[in-house]
């Protein structure tokens, strides 16, 4: 453990305790199967952003994996915003992570009685800075993770395993291809321009239903930037005007390059620069006056 961590305080089972003390039992079925889910939650200025819709996923998760919610949803949200206000620093990334909990036979079958194991954790959040207008590389990767991309799933082996393949390749995300057609990112949304109008592959059970794609949507409706949600077939990537990827602690960032090849011009975009300063004008807003 880094001594920057040493000390820090996270929450195990309603319990806040320093983070070298935070122990979970061997026969916990996270430890055990993977057999949890998890969300992360941007925090800025001290305040939750879209944290309802954060907390909304959580609970689909867990309603999908048939692990009961240990708390209702107004008991969540007051649970990770006192978590939050626990840490000194303004800008956090809050991860929550609830497993099916400890069963005393290693059995795949559900234990019969199920007592679910709650972490948060707090990180330092410092979302990137597209000021500089440089944008990132990434590359095509066919997409070999399981038919439930739809639940944010602490099994995570193919994620792992993707985004590690990218970072040996010295880009910073793999965009996923399977049976010809674009899904993801490894870790995010994607978004394409072409020749002025946006276009993102529908939410469905290969992709996650990510809060910033969502924030997205609704900044373009309500700034008329025409909208196309359809399937996205692996040669549009290429001959895009801009692509982008999206997540909640990388907000919106521009893939200028792609395979090696430049995406566009190869720097980001007119609709990425216009996007950008619209989400940022946005999370002011909702921080400060509310939605
Ligand atoms: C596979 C995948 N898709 C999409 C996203 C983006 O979701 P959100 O915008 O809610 O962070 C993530 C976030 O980590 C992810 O892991």
């Amino acid at each position: 453990m880094s001594e920057s961590t040493m000390g820090k305080q996270v929450f195990l089972n309603e319990k806040l305790i320093p983070i070298e003390k935070a122990m979970v039992s061997v026969t916990d079925r996270g430890f055990m199967f993977g057999d949890g889910v998890y969300e992360v939650m941007p925090f800025y200025a001290h305040r939750g952003f879209r944290l309802e819709a954060h907390v909304e996923r959580l609970l689909r998760s867990l309603a999908a994996v048939r692990i009961p919610s240990p708390y209702s949803q107004e008991q969540w949200l007051s649970h990770i915003i006192a978590f939050s206000q626990q840490h000194e620093e303004s800008e956090q990334s809050i991860y929550v992570q609830v497993t099916r909990g400890p069963a005393a036979i290693r059995n795949h079958a559900f234990p019969a009685v199920m007592h679910p194991t709650v972490y948060m954790m707090s990180e330092p959040l410092t979302p990137p800075d597209n000021k500089g207008q440089h944008g990132v590389a990434a590359i095509t990767a066919t997409d070999f993770r399981w038919l439930r991309c739809d639940i944010k799933s602490i099994s995570l082996l193919a994620n792992v395993l993707l985004r590690q393949y990218a970072l040996d390749c010295g880009v910073s995300e793999a965009l996923l291809i399977r049976d010809g057609y674009l899904t993801e990112g490894a870790a995010s949304n994607i978004f394409i321009v072409k020749n002025g109008m946006l276009y993102t592959p529908p939410i469905n059970h290969l992709v996650l239903a990510g809060v910033t794609y969502e924030i997205v949507l609704e900044l373009a409706r309500t700034h008329h930037i025409p909208i196309g949600v359809r399937a996205i077939c692996q040669e549009e990537l290429f001959t895009a005007d801009e692509v982008w990827l999206t997540s909640s602690t990388k907000e919106i960032v521009a893939i200028t390059e792609l395979d090696q090849k430049p995406i566009g011009q190869g720097k980001p975009g007119p609709v990425f620069t216009r996007m950008y300063e619209l989400y940022q004008t946005f999370k002011q807003t909702v921080l400060y006056q509310g939605e």
